[in-house]
């Protein structure tokens, strides 16, 4: 594959602010960024991958052992790597080397610069577990899109709402165009 090739790699993971994923692919898609989504199996409870398929025009794999190596795949045509949104889950799996699903298998393939947005509960964002994993992304180099403060959809109030859909489409492009 040659570097002209090279796609945008979107993995969303099972937040509620999955739909913002949608917005996030839509205005990439609209300014003629080539994308490809990957979805783990929970994120799927939130949004269809037919919804990302229309969107991108490309297949979205969900499954790692459906067809071929799909993680290599993956990782082979992505100029960068965005988990958005990123659950307390996945954030604690790619901190930690586990590779169970097709995300987080790519992850640890991926040699392209990766970002993570994530999306959670303000008492799951506080917990030190979470900080802590948190920190070590930050220490492999992963680019973090930090959340903001607010009223989250349960109710709890503080951090852990996605960053703006237009800051995080901004690192992507700008880590997008770097890797070319
Ligand atoms: C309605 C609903 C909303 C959820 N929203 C979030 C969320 O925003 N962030 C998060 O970390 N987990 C959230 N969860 C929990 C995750 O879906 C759960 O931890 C799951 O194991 C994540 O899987 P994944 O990381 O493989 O996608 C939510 C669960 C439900 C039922």
């Amino acid at each position: 594959m040659s570097n002209s090739d090279k796609q945008i790699l979107i993995a969303v993971s099972g937040s509620i602010a999955a739909y913002k994923a949608c917005e996030l692919v839509r205005a990439l898609t609209k300014e003629g960024y080539p994308v490809r989504v990957i979805m783990t199996r929970n994120a799927t409870e939130f949004i269809g991958p037919i919804t990302f398929e229309a969107l991108t025009g490309k297949k979205v794999r969900v499954d790692e052992y459906e067809e071929g190596m799909a993680h290599i795949d993956a990782k082979n045509s992505a100029a960068v790597m965005a988990v958005v949104p990123a659950t307390a889950n996945i954030i604690g799996k790619m901190a930690n080397g586990i590779a169970d699903d097709l995300v987080t298998s790519t992850y640890l393939a991926a040699n392209c610069p990766v970002i993570v947005a994530p999306a959670m509960n303000p008492f799951m964002y506080a917990h030190p577990s979470v900080q802590r994993n948190l920190k070590r992304l930050a220490e492999d180099g992963v680019i973090l899109a930090d959340p903001s403060a607010g009223v989250v959809i349960c109710g709890d109030e503080g951090y852990g709402k996605l960053a703006d859909v237009s800051s995080i489409q901004t690192l992507i492009v700008n880590a997008f165009r770097k890797n070319l």
